[in-house]
This record gives C-alpha cells, structure tokens and sequence, in this order.
C-alpha cells in the first residue's frame, strides 16, 4: 500500500508517494505558469492551471511498481491563503489572487477600523493583512461587483484542485486559520466575523481536521488523474502546517526555521498562543488539539540569491559559501538588514527597504556574503524572541529548505539562534507532510505523533560554538536598532 500527497505550490505542483513505513518510493513535479502582476504588487494565477499541473503530476508517479490501486489514500497541500472565486456552476470566475499579492491594504485598514485590532486578534487570533483571504473578497466586492455578484463559493488554493478530484467542496483547519474569516481557537468558521464583514457563511466549504477524510476520488477526478475511483481523500493541511509534518514538527515546542526564498519560523503550541501585537500569525496545527505560531520573514534565500546575482564576478552558491566559511563570525562588523521585499515578522512594514551597513576598505565579497547569511538568521530570530517573550521556547530547532544545505549556514544558525539545530535525511516538503496526513487518514498510523516517529529520520545535529560569540551578539543588538534608525531618518518613507 502507498500513500500519495500533492502540494499545490506557487511555482509548481508536486507529487509524492511513499510507503507504510514512510519511505519516499516516486516524486514529480509539475511547474505552474508564472504567477501574473498584471499591476505592482499583484499576483494572480489560473486555478485551472494548478489542476493541470497537479493532474499531470499525479499521473507521472504512477507505474507498474507503484499502481493506482496501490494508493491507499490522497492527502492535499498547497499555496495558502489565496482566494478561487467559482460561480453557481463551479467555474472559476476570474484569476486566484495569492498570498503574495499586495493590492489589499486599504481592505486591511477598512477591516481593522471596523472590528478593532485587539478585537480582531482574540475573534480571528490574527491581524488583517495584505496576504490573507478576506481582504481578497471585500477588494473583488468594491472593485468588480460584477464579478463579486456571480460568487457562491470561495475556495483555498488545494481545496480547487480538491473539488475538481473528489467533486466536494471542503477544507482543512490548518489553511482556513489563514483567510481572517476562521475561528482558530474554536477550529470553525467565525460566524461572527463573516456576519461583520456581510458575507454568506455558504461561500465557504465544510471544514476538516486535516487528517479526516474528505471524500473519495470521483469518475472524472479519475480520468484525468489516473487514479481509481472511490480512493480515500483526505482534509490535508496549508503548506506551512503539511511541511512541519514533514519536518517531524508536531509535538508542544517542536520548533524549525526554513530557509527558502522567503523564511520561516514554525513552533506548535498546545493551546492557541497570540502575539498581542499581531507580529507574528496564529493558526491551527494539522494535529487534532494542536496550533501553530509562524513568523515569516520575507528575504531569506532571496538575500543570498539577490547577492549572487548583483555582487559582480559571477559566483555560484559554492563559492560564496566557501569564501563565507573563511571569515570570522560577525564579518568584522558587517550587517545585512534583508528587507528587500518589506517584512512582515516583526516590522510588519511593506516600504522596509535592505541595507548593508558597517562596510570599511577592508570588507571582501565573503565578508559582505556572511553578513547576508547571519542577516538571513538574525530576521529569524527576531521571530523566536517574540515567541520567547510569549512564554514558547524549544530546546533544538530543526532546519529546512535551501539555507539548510549549506553546513556553514546551519552553523550560523545554530550560533545566532543559541540552540542545536538539527537537519532531516529527506527535505521533501509540504507533498510529504500532506502524504503522512494521507496515511494517518485511514489508520496506517495510530496517530501523526506516530507517524512522524516513523517517517521522519534525523540526518545530523550541531551545537552552538563553545565560545560565546560576542561579535555576533553585539551585531545582534546593532541590527535590532537598525530598522527604526534607517526608517526615521527617512531611508525609505511611510
Ligand atoms: C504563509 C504564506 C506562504 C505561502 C506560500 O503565511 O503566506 O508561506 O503559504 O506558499
């Protein structure tokens, strides 16, 4: 028997089989059409794109070694926070707007003038931002009525490619914490909330604990998947939650920090956990009875990439590493702000802009490429402070995406957040955690705690250096003052 999870990403959708013992056996992956801007700040997809992709995906790890009727059950993850808008036949009206689409910040403001910050924060557990669900609906609302009129339902971005598999509309709590429409300490949609805001509760899909089925793969899902009829279906889970679970994260305290283009800092709570002031966001966990905090910062792996590709010489990744490696910790001075996109976990500031600061004539290009990497960890760890000053703390934290392939960065890491971090044998992502949640879904696992004992393998763990780092505490507290030093003096304006 296998278990097939699919992750509906942004730039491609993934597939991933593995086995009762947790084995990844095939993987494929499907890229997406380039998301459009079709204004700055705009980013918008075809759903029926992803369902192409995934489709596609889905039928290419099929084989004579690994059947259709071998798959004991489909787990779902994908790209959160983004809104498919289908018409009473189920058609998609118009293009998804996504998570990283920015055109809602006066939807963000109508929002929180009209329900109050704090009040939003203990209704919803988070503020309105750009990228969540809601502001999506009321900007469609008051910029084409048209369109907003033909609406009857809203839909995340797995649970289109779900409707078009299983025929059902449905989604799993872990990605509705994510829309500002959800009651995430009650695990159910905020009927009061979408009563405020004068929205139908019918626009939304019946919501699932991520590892309760959902369905069953239907006839014409079947056609064009490959996959046999009747084939269990289950909830799944918003890739942040899917890739934890992948990860292993999913006890009390189990924290990682990811590295990709964008970063992120995930601990799972026993109870549902607020920053009072909205840093960072509150979501469930895809564990029944569990929540998650994230920070996100977004230019992580972007940094180093930017550096690469504008600091001359033409340098691959290796070679940055290595000339990094040669230098001391705290790039004699150097430090590197990563707001190339604005940031959201801690400033929450679109117009933050990056710097480089502390340069003398003495500062070479591995210098200035260690700098980005302890930058890259000092924004993550503005996230695990805040946590800290919430009461969350974890004793090792464990690392993920392409930050963690390099062993100098998992060291920096490992310095700069003051913990052991650790790395897993298989880095295969959101598809895995969604494909454990599959299995979990129909008994192969007693529980996902299990599960992830049996899937998850530990590839290597490194301490703190022994000495304490005093120059990279000292850059610490430097960059921590920097944000409000460069914003005030009018380095970028808001
Ligand atoms: C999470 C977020 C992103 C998307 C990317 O809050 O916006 O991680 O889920 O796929």
């Amino acid at each position: 028997m296998h278990f097939l999870g699919i992750d509906i990403g942004t730039g491609g959708s993934r597939a991933v089989v593995i086995d009762t013992a947790g084995r990844v056996v095939a993987s494929a992956t499907e890229d997406h059409a380039a998301f459009a801007s079709p204004h700055i700040g705009w980013a918008e997809q075809d759903p029926r794109d992803w369902w192409r992709a995934s489709s596609s995906a889905v039928r290419r790890v099929l084989s004579r070694e690994i059947p259709a009727a071998s798959i004991g059950a489909v787990g779902l993850s994908g790209q959160m926070h983004g809104s498919v808008f289908l018409d009473k036949a189920d058609e998609v009206i118009r293009p998804a707007l996504l998570w990283c689409d920015q055109r809602t910040e006066s939807q963000c403001e109508q929002i929180t003038r009209k329900i109050g910050r704090e009040r939003l924060i203990e209704m919803v557990a988070n503020p309105a931002i750009t990228g969540f669900t809601l502001p999506k609906l009321l900007w469609l609302r008051e910029n084409e009525p048209e369109n907003w009129a033909a609406v009857r339902t809203v839909l995340l971005p797995k649970d289109f490619v779900r409707m078009r598999l299983t025929s059902d509309k449905a989604s799993d709590v872990a990605d509705s914490s994510g829309t500002l429409l959800f009651d995430v300490k009650r695990r159910k949609w905020s009927a009061e909330m979408l009563d405020m805001m004068g929205l139908d509760r019918r626009l939304m899909p019946e919501v699932f604990e991520s590892t309760a089925q959902t369905g069953v793969v239907s006839p014409s899902g079947a056609e064009e998947t490959g996959l046999i009829p009747g084939t269990p279906v289950i909830a799944g889970a918003g890739d942040n939650a899917a890739g934890a679970i992948g990860m292993g994260i999913v006890r009390p305290g189990a924290m990682s920090a990811t590295i990709g283009t964008s970063g992120v800092v995930f601990v799972v709570t026993a109870a549902p956990t607020y920053d009072p002031n909205g840093r960072t966001h509150t979501l469930c966990h895809a564990v029944p009875g569990r929540w998650h905090m994230t920070g996100v910062t977004l230019g992580a792996g972007l940094s180093l990439k930017w550096f690469r590709e504008n600091s001359g010489g033409g340098a691959d990744f290796a070679e940055l590493d290595q000339e990094a490696a040669m230098i001391d910790s705290g790039s004699n001075g150097a430090i590197w702000l990563p707001y190339l996109m604005g940031e959201r976990t801690p400033h929450l500031d679109p117009n933050a802009r990056a710097a480089f600061v502390g340069l003398s004539a003495n500062h070479t290009r591995g210098h200035l490429a260690r700098a980005v990497m302890e930058g890259v960890a000092f924004s993550l760890r503005d996230s695990i402070e805040i946590f800290r000053s919430l009461g969350v703390e974890a004793s090792s934290i464990r690392l993920g995406g392409g930050g963690a392939r390099s062993h100098l960065w998992r060291q920096i890491q490992a310095d700069v957040y003051g913990r052991t971090v650790e790395t897993i044998a298989a880095d295969e992502g959101a598809a895995f955690g969604a494909a454990i949640l599959a299995g979990v879904g129909v008994g192969a696992w007693p529980s996902v705690d299990e599960a992830c004992d049996a899937a998850v393998k530990l590839s290597d763990r490194i301490d703190p250096s022994e000495d304490p780092l005093l120059s990279l505490e000292r850059n610490y507290g430097v960059y921590r003052a920097l944000y409000r030093a460069l914003r005030d003096a009018g380095v970028w304006s808001n």
